[in-house]
């Protein structure tokens, strides 16, 4: 056993006990992060703030919540917003972080992106991330059900409905979905269920797996400058702190990531106080109806561009129905990020202004989700359904592009 010795301090008594020096060290300390990044690197700590926001609220909020098809409603509309002492910020708190998160998820993924944070060695961080996006999407979707009004009804049986899309049908995989043939009781209770137990837990592991992924390949930086993280870290600890290339996580690079913290706070607290209801559709303030279909049924803005392309393909091509093609490029948008790093063909982790095509496939990208989204909440018909199938085919070709445009971006820079 460890030599223990009288302690001197409760430091000390920890430490004899925990290696509590050693621990801070590793994962504080002396954890390196480059001097090279802008306020963009601080996304990732903005974010598993807003997921502990999202935790505490909840649980106050899962004091007074019921989750049965009779109470649930009121119990949110009467009881939480009227009745208990401050119900009503918690659930703006709730309904606000959950909103913004998706916001911030992926200016954090563009960010990757953008800067080639996914190539080389680090895989596996893109690849947790998508899973934290997943993860993120399954507690956006099952707690949109929650509340049980029109839109938490409705978009629950238009997505629930997709598994029964095509020869899945078949399957009785929908029924599955919904322990019934409607969205139902045991539907809502098995959505609480996820959204409150299973899926948080999910994310909390995924979070964990996500931090020590970045632990070998490291944080990249704005040049993607291959750093040797060793040499750098020793110039620091000698004192050569403005030559060194790195920063210690704590206190330095906590300290700006709070900065980016405050102003990110500033807009929440703008929204939690002023603008609420952006956060929430005002037809969800109309108890469920299953007998009274609303005029529009759309998701949250975060899920439109994922919508859209479902919609987009409106009439049948080369003997496909085009809810059929409609629903393979749903299908192919929800996993395509994920092998983000496989697609792309350069082997030089370099960021996107340094790669000539590249850079207008990114920005082609973004323009093209925007447009995807903004269509994705308008009625599909007239001119709309048109601009929707463009969106969706030029969202098509895109990735079909990507492989090719970026072996040339690396053959003419000579790195193929
Ligand atoms: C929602 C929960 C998430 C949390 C709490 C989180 C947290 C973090 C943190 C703290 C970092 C290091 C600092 C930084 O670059 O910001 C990081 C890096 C990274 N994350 Fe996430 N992340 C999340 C979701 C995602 C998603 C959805 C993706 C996209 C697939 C992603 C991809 C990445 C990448 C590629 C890096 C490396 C950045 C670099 O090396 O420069 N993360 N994440």
């Amino acid at each position: 056993m460890a030599k223990i010795t009288k302690a001197n301090s409760l430091g000390e008594w920890f430490d004899q006990r925990l290696n509590t020096t050693a621990f801070t060290k590793v994962m504080m300390t002396e954890y390196w992060i480059p001097k090279d990044i802008n306020f963009l690197w601080a996304m990732g700590v903005v974010l598993a703030v807003t997921f502990k926001i999202l935790v505490i609220s909840g649980i106050f909020l899962l004091m007074y919540y019921k989750p049965d098809v009779n109470l649930a409603f009121d119990s949110v509309n009467y009881t939480i917003m009227q009745e208990v002492a401050y119900g009503w910020l918690f659930r703006h708190m709730h309904g606000v972080a959950a909103s913004v998160i998706f916001l911030i998820i992926y200016i954090h993924m563009f960010t990757g992106i953008y800067y080639g944070s996914y190539k080389k060695g680090r895989e596996m961080i893109w690849i947790t991330g998508m899973l934290l996006f997943v993860t993120f999407s399954a507690a956006g979707f099952s707690g949109y059900m929650l509340p049980w009004g029109q839109m938490s009804y409705w978009a629950a049986s238009v997505i629930t409905n997709l598994f029964a899309g095509g020869s899945l049908e078949a399957w009785g995989l929908v029924e599955w979905i919904r322990g019934g043939f409607t969205v139902n009781d045991a539907t809502l209770t098995r959505f609480f269920m996820l959204h409150v137990f299973l899926l948080p837990l999910a994310i909390i592991g995924i979070i964990a797996v996500h931090f020590y992924t970045l632990r070998i390949p490291h944080v990249n930086n704005q040049e993607a400058d291959d750093i040797d993280f060793d040499a750098e870290a020793e110039k620091y600890l000698s004192g050569d702190k403005k030559n060194a290339k790195v920063i210690p996580f704590w206190p330095v690079f906590l300290s700006k990531d709070f900065a980016v913290l405050g102003v990110f706070f500033v807009f929440y607290f703008y929204l939690v106080f002023f603008h609420f209801n952006f956060a929430i559709d005002p037809v969800n303030f109309d108890p469920a109806d299953s007998m009274k279909t609303p005029a529009h049924i759309y998701p949250e803005w975060y899920f439109l561009w994922s919508y859209e392309t479902l919609r987009g393909p409106f009439f049948d091509m080369m003997g496909m129905k085009a809810a059929d093609i409609g629903l393979i490029i749903f299908g192919m948008a929800q996993g395509i990020f994920l092998v983000f790093p496989f697609l792309d063909r350069d082997p030089d982790v370099l960021p996107a202004h340094k790669r000539p095509l590249f850079n207008i496939w990114f920005w082609l990208l973004l323009l093209d989700l925007i447009v995807l989204s903004v269509y994705g909440k308008l009625p599909p018909s007239g001119a709309n359904a048109y601009v929707g199938f463009a969106a969706t085919a030029v969202f098509l070709v895109l990735w079909i592009l990507l492989p090719i445009i970026t072996k040339i971006d690396a053959k003419r820079r000579g790195a193929l």
